[in-house]
């Protein structure tokens, strides 16, 4: 599939780093003194995993996993594909899970599923962006950077078929 049009600007390095620092004052009143683990979805969230982390000032751990949905198409196919599981330990760990985007809801019910097997202290959900006009499995994010419109997000470590993820400001494409 090709696209001609140039991905349009939503939210701004600045704006972005602003939406950081919220979170990470968020997260830290939670997390300070508890060492979570945080574990970021690859690899969407690479780089909001990257820029976090550097604005949590108190110890914590990172671990990533690797999940797939969507391949080149710019709808989810609904299944979701384990590529990289957990080695950390979760069992009794505080565990905040980092992704880039939530969607339809299906990648990150079916991550929670497999992290609450494993038995963790306590579980939350920290996401860059959230559509919640495509949501199928009703869930909400505990730390939300952006509500975004139903639109195809890219840029800031997120991408289409691999392509944009390093644009430093959240994008979306126009649709075809
Ligand atoms: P869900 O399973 O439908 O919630 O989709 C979640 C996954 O699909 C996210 O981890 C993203 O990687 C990807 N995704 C969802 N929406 C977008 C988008 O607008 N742009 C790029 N990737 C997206
Ligand atoms: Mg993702």
């Amino acid at each position: 599939m090709n696209h001609k049009k140039e991905p349009c600007p939503l939210f701004s390095r600045d704006e972005i780093a602003a939406a950081v620092n919220k979170l990470s004052i968020e997260i830290g009143r939670e997390y300070r003194g508890k060492c979570p683990l945080l574990i970021g979805v690859l690899k969407g969230s690479f780089i909001f995993m990257a820029d976090l982390i550097r604005s949590l000032d108190f110890p914590l751990e990172v671990e990533f996993i690797e999940v797939s949905s969507y391949g080149s198409s710019r709808k989810s196919s609904g299944r979701v594909r384990m590529i990289k599981g957990l080695t950390a330990k979760v069992t009794g760990r505080h565990i905040l899970v980092v992704e880039d985007i939530v969607d339809t809801g299906i990648t990150i019910s079916f991550l929670i599923d497999y992290i609450k097997k494993k038995r963790p202290a306590s579980l939350k959900l920290c996401a860059l962006a959230d559509k919640p006009a495509r949501r199928e499995v009703p869930l909400s994010v505990d730390y939300l950077g952006f509500t975004v419109p139903d639109k195809f997000i890219v840029g800031y470590g997120i991408d289409w078929d691999e392509k944009y993820r390093y644009l430093p400001d959240i994008c979306y494409l126009e649709d075809e």
